[in-house]
């Protein structure tokens, strides 16, 4: 008997440590975190390893700027989950944006971008920051004739995409370079996708229990493998907001105040919370929800005081730590 269940947590050690890969038409792997479905990866953007060379050098350089001060990693850190610890970003010249930067891991699953949906794509969204007055103030034709000016630049544009570097290109291989971030390695898929049922402490367990539960009711809005249902929600932090979300984009009045709904996945490593950065801790998070909102108008009907105890509120913020990658 004994040694049966050796050889079982050594099989189960061992399937632990095979990584998934995904193959693609050119046979380049991306590394899809067990228990992950595949990524909408575009037919005319298939990964390769040329592309997502090309693609990272973009990212980290800061000549996608208009005075090559800022790099995309200047408000996506990588050593900060793609975040950057800010309440609201800081772009060229410490000009003070309007939103949060939210990070970048499984950036690839999202069916839209920005707190307020207002791009379709990783693609398309790559000329906001860059022409954007808060962060690179830049724009792409005088991107696309700085990089032709640079030899190594102009080697793997033709590498990757067969032309020069071209707005087409430059787009492109940062998406690319994007789909390779995933974040999928924590406790908690430990415990879910690797059936390690021992990994959760009781703290951790009752909180996922309030958590996927109608007592704690987190899981309408961040049930899925991803935390979020990738809906538009008002979670009630305002009486009134001076940012209006969604509503920016659909000009419908329902829509005030309903931002994206993010993946909580690391969310102990990405604070400040919210599109606007104004929760600290996940304490001030839960204490939020246990309140159950400011009742603006267009509050989720889901939301309403939880009437948790200290421990209660104390084993979801344990729940939510055992989110994080181990990375
Ligand atoms: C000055 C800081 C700053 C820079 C530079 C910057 N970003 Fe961002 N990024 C943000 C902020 C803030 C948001 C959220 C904006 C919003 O929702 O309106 C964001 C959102 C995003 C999103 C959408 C993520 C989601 O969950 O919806 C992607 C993708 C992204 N950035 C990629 C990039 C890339 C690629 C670059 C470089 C070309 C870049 N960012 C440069 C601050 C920055
Ligand atoms: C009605 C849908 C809904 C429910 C229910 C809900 N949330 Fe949220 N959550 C959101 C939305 C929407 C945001 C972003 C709001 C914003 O930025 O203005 C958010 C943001 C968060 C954030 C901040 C993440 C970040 O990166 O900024 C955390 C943490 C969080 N929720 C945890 C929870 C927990 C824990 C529960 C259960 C107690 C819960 N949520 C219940 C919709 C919901």
């Amino acid at each position: 008997m004994k040694n049966i269940s050796k050889i079982l947590f050594l099989l189960l050690l061992f399937a632990s440590c095979k990584k998934d890969e995904l193959k693609q038409n050119n046979d380049f792997p991306l590394e899809i975190p067990k228990g992950f479905p595949k990524p909408f990866i575009p037919e005319n953007n298939q990964p390769t390893a040329e592309r997502i060379e090309f693609g990272k050098k973009l990212f980290f350089d800061p000549i996608l700027s208009r005075d090559s001060t800022i790099s995309c990693s200047s408000c996506h850190f990588t050593d900060k989950k793609f975040t950057d610890g800010l309440a609201i970003s800081i772009g060229i010249d410490n000009r003070l944006g309007i939103r949060n930067a939210p990070t970048l891991l499984n950036v690839a699953y999202l069916p839209t971008m920005f707190w307020d949906g207002g791009v379709p794509n990783l693609e398309q969204q790559v000329l906001a920051p860059i022409e954007s007055h808060f962060e690179m103030d830049f724009n792409l034709p005088d991107v696309v004739k700085r990089l032709n000016t640079i030899e190594e630049y102009k080697t793997l544009s033709l590498k990757a995409y067969n032309q020069l570097p071209s707005i087409f290109s430059i787009t492109r291989a940062i998406a690319c370079f994007e789909r390779t971030l995933y974040t999928g390695k924590s406790k908690y898929d430990d415990f879910t996708y690797y059936n390690n049922k021992n990994a959760f402490s009781d703290a951790e367990l009752r909180g996922m229990e309030l958590f996927f539960g109608e007592e704690g009711d987190c899981f309408h809005c961040h049930g899925t493998f991803l935390f979020t249902d990738n809906s538009f929600q008002n979670n009630g932090i305002y009486e009134f907001y001076s940012d209006s979300g969604r509503a920016r984009i659909t000009l419908n009045q329902d829509d005030v105040g309903l931002f994206k709904v993010p993946s909580l996945r690391n969310c102990e490593k990405t604070a400040p919370y919210m599109h606007d950065g104004s929760f600290e801790t996940l304490e001030e998070v839960i204490e939020h929800y246990n309140s159950g909102g400011k009742n603006h108008p267009n509050q989720s009907s889901i939301l309403r005081p939880l009437f948790l105890s200290q421990k209660d509120k104390s084993d979801l913020v344990a729940f939510l730590k055992t989110l994080t990658d181990e990375k």
